[in-house]
């Protein structure tokens, strides 16, 4: 197979666009620059201080913007008083509601192809506030110090409206959301309440998880100014094209005069994957000062104005046969969410497609608050659903004295339970296999609290991990061919520090017969071929997809210049490969040319191919999912209700590893942050005031390195043969069954069940 097993179209013609999915990808198997692992790129300018990340962005008159947030959750603003603000030091201007630029409401996410409004609440338009720590005013002056300083001077006085702050009134008045990322909030298969009350083994559980904080390293920055009615953002942003389109929408100027950069960012983790009001008030008051304005939020900032995850109520009950098999499977549950987001943590999601039963019954339910809008955080709903899910699982397993995964086992199913799609390829067993042979499962005491040292409790935990294979729609890639036989390859695409920019450099050089060496990839700039959101897990496969199509056009446009005089006189697009460095005939060695040698004759200094990624219709005919097993030692004290983690293995079945080095940093990360999410993150949300108490780091507990044990990373390498390159996405599956595997471990060690994240050490005394 080639390169150029291209689509044909109803004439037969050849469209010059692969489709993935339709064949596997002709570059599966072959042996190249993806799969080694090289180091990072980007690593050497990273470590010497020589990458320059947004809030590092120099400029000529530059000022720094410091926010002064809302005391209350909903109302107005009776008075603002800026005066001793405007009068401190080194301030230059205070823009607040009434001298702010008008600006349309930011176009909510997923409402319009660019659209990435995390939320579509007005910013900054009038003296109404929707959640308590909104923006009221931005102040700017010379320095950060004198802008802080600055911001705290401004007073408000408030006329308060009531506000629902308490999850559970709200959730009495809950709703169905539209949708749910796409998808109806209710499917039933069969009667499965029925079902339930008629088995003879069942559990039926109430499962809690809390609010969540982003915290990447980086908090959200952005340096802005215009130049003559044109924009120029230098963002931390995993949405380049959504941030540059959302905001020509908002300030009503075309979209090429907006440009957003953004070629390094500090974690992202889906908190940089919308719009927030920081990157709209940083360009309003850019406009307003006529001077550059350079806007970091402080970590407070980042709470007050980025949103995270939202709390979530689920319920999972599951009904058996004697042998484990479900006669039915119900998820069902509420979030918290705003009227004005779109954000409803897709919880269900992973028991549309984990197991086999009878009769299935999920359904999600929203209940609005006055909040910050919530937003995608590492696997938005797979994450907190895994953990109800696969507790659930667990507990089930314990009632029918099976080993988990042996139950886990008989609950394998043929083909997706709910679309009735085939997986395009489905490892989940082999999970299972690879990772209790390494990580020693058959010790596990089947008694729970039977294992002790001294005062600490040990117990092993397993749960399944899950996550959808996403390929986003509008991806563009370009290739420019030089006379010397290099590539440039671009994309505005994202390096979020997870090794974009340098899995996607082997990508390009395998499929271009290329070394390594002679491909640039080149990303995080708006100026650059359309790329898509670095979200869902999906960028890797869109890139590629891109990147696929824009070499078929540069092969047809090579053997077009080749000519009569090129060993490939007479071959069509179709009957060749790229390698070594040119263009060959599949299956005769000799029939080859060097990139470097057409050019030459063609007297062309370079050669541009530029292509769309065809829309991704893999995902419409097959089931598409990766899959991994997550086995956790936990170590319990007995007299203080301590969980250390002591030992941690993951074994992931996400199609092919482009990358060995980055990709086992990828799924450790997002075990870490499912560490956090098991034992110690909370947003603690006053409900009296809505307030969040904890915007800090010193407070809103991350693990640090003394919480992690060394983890081991294992992966089956199954080419996924529907996806570009056969691979899934490695960005989030990690942290999905992770709170399950610790929880589930405490339970091992302890006898005790906790179904209310985080377990911190007061739920086990
Ligand atoms: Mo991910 S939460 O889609 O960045």
């Amino acid at each position: 197979m080639s390169l150029l097993d291209t689509v044909r179209d109803a004439a037969g013609r050849l469209t010059g666009h692969p489709e993935p999915g339709a064949v596997p990808d002709p570059l599966i198997g072959k042996p190249g620059a993806i799969g080694r692992s090289l180091p990072r790129i980007d690593g050497p300018r990273k470590v010497r201080g020589a990458a320059r990340f947004a809030a590092e962005v120099p400029a000529d008159g530059l000022l720094y913007a410091a926010v002064a947030y809302s005391a209350i959750a909903r109302g107005r603003i009776a008075f603002l008083d800026t005066t001793a603000a405007e009068r401190a030091p080194g301030v230059v201007l205070v823009m607040d509601h009434r001298n702010a630029p008008r600006l349309k409401p930011p176009a909510l996410f997923m409402t319009k192809p660019q659209a990435a409004g995390a939320s579509d609440l007005p910013i900054m338009q009038d003296d109404s506030i929707h959640w308590n720590g909104e923006a009221v005013a931005v102040v700017l002056a010379h320095t950060q110090e004198q802008a802080e300083h600055a911001a705290a001077l401004v007073r408000a006085t408030y006329e308060e409206a009531p506000a629902t702050l308490d999850f559970e009134a709200a959730k009495r008045r809950s709703r169905h959301p539209d949708s749910v990322m796409g998808e109806k909030p209710v499917l039933e298969q069969g009667d499965a309440e029925r079902a339930l009350a008629d088995a003879p083994v069942s559990v039926d559980l109430i499962f809690r998880t809390p609010r969540h904080s982003h915290a990447a390293i980086e908090p959200h920055a952005v340096t802005a100014w215009w130049e003559d009615g044109a924009l120029v953002l230098h963002d931390a942003t995993q949405v380049l094209n959504g941030v540059r389109w959302t905001l020509a929408d908002m300030f009503g100027i075309a979209e090429d005069r907006v440009r957003v950069l953004s070629p390094f960012v500090g974690g992202g983790f889906g908190g940089k994957g919308s719009l927030w009001s920081h990157q709209v008030l940083a360009a309003a008051a850019a406009k307003l000062a006529g001077r550059p304005v350079r806007l970091n939020l402080s970590r407070e900032g980042v709470f007050r104005l980025a949103g995270g995850r939202t709390p979530t109520e689920q319920r999972v009950a599951l009904g058996a046969r004697e042998d484990g098999t479900l006669l039915s499977l119900i998820h069902t549950g509420c979030v918290a969410m705003t009227p004005h987001n779109n954000c409803p943590e897709q919880f269900t999601f992973p028991a549309r497609h984990l197991y086999r039963a009878d009769a299935i019954r999920l359904e999600q339910s929203v209940a609005d608050m006055d909040m910050l809008a919530n937003t995608f955080m590492r696997a938005p709903g797979e994450s907190v659903g895994t953990f109800a899910l696969e507790c659930a699982l667990d507990e089930l397993a314990e009632k029918l004295s099976l080993d988990p995964i042996e139950l886990r086992r008989r609950l394998e199913p043929e083909r997706d339970p709910t679309s009735g799609h085939e997986f395009s390829s489905r490892h989940l067993l082999r999970c299972f296999e690879m990772g209790a042979e390494r990580f020693g499962w058959h010790r596990r005491a089947p008694t729970p609290g039977t294992r002790r040292e001294g005062e600490w409790q040990i117990g092993l935990g397993v749960a399944t991990a899950t996550y959808p294979y996403q390929r986003m729609p509008g991806g563009a890639a370009r290739i420019v061919l030089n006379r010397d036989g290099r590539a440039v390859v671009s994309m505005a695409s994202h390096e979020m520090g997870m090794g974009t920019a340098t899995a996607q450099s082997q990508a390009a050089a395998d499929r271009l017969g290329l070394p390594v060496e002679d491909v640039t990839f080149e990303y995080g700039d708006t100026s650059l071929p359309a790329g898509t959101i670095a979200g869902g897990s999906s960028q890797t496969a869109s890139i590629a997809a891109a990147v696929a199509a824009a070499a078929a056009v540069l092969a047809t446009e090579l053997l077009k210049l080749a000519g009569n005089d090129s060993p490939l006189a007479g071959l069509g697009v179709d009957e060749v490969e790229m390698r070594d460095g040119g263009i060959g005939a599949r299956e005769q060695p000799d029939r080859h040319e060097r990139y470097d040698s057409i050019l030459r004759r063609a007297g062309r200094d370079e050669l541009v191919a530029d292509a769309k990624a065809p829309p991704p219709r893999e995902l419409k005919r097959w089931s598409m999912h990766s899959f991994g097993a997550q086995f956790c030692e936990v170590r319990v004290s007995a007299v203080t209700g301590e969980v250390r983690v002591s030992r941690f293995l993951g074994a992931f079945d996400c199609g092919r590893i482009l990358n060995p080095r980055t990709a086992a940093s990828q799924f450790r990360g997002g075990i870490i942050m499912g560490l956090g999410l098991a034992l110690t993150e909370e947003t603690q949300f006053d409900p009296r005031s809505g307030r969040i108490m904890n915007p800090s780091l010193a407070e809103y507990h991350v693990p640090v390195h003394m919480d992690v044990p060394p983890i081991e990373v294992v992966w089956t390498e199954q080419p996924d043969p529907r996806a570009p390159l056969g691979a899934r996405g490695i960005g989030e599956i990690g942290i999905t069954g992770v709170g399950a595997a610790v929880a589930n471990a405490v339970y091992n060690a302890t006898g005790r069940r906790i179904r209310d994240l985080p377990i911190t050490p007061d739920k086990l005394l």
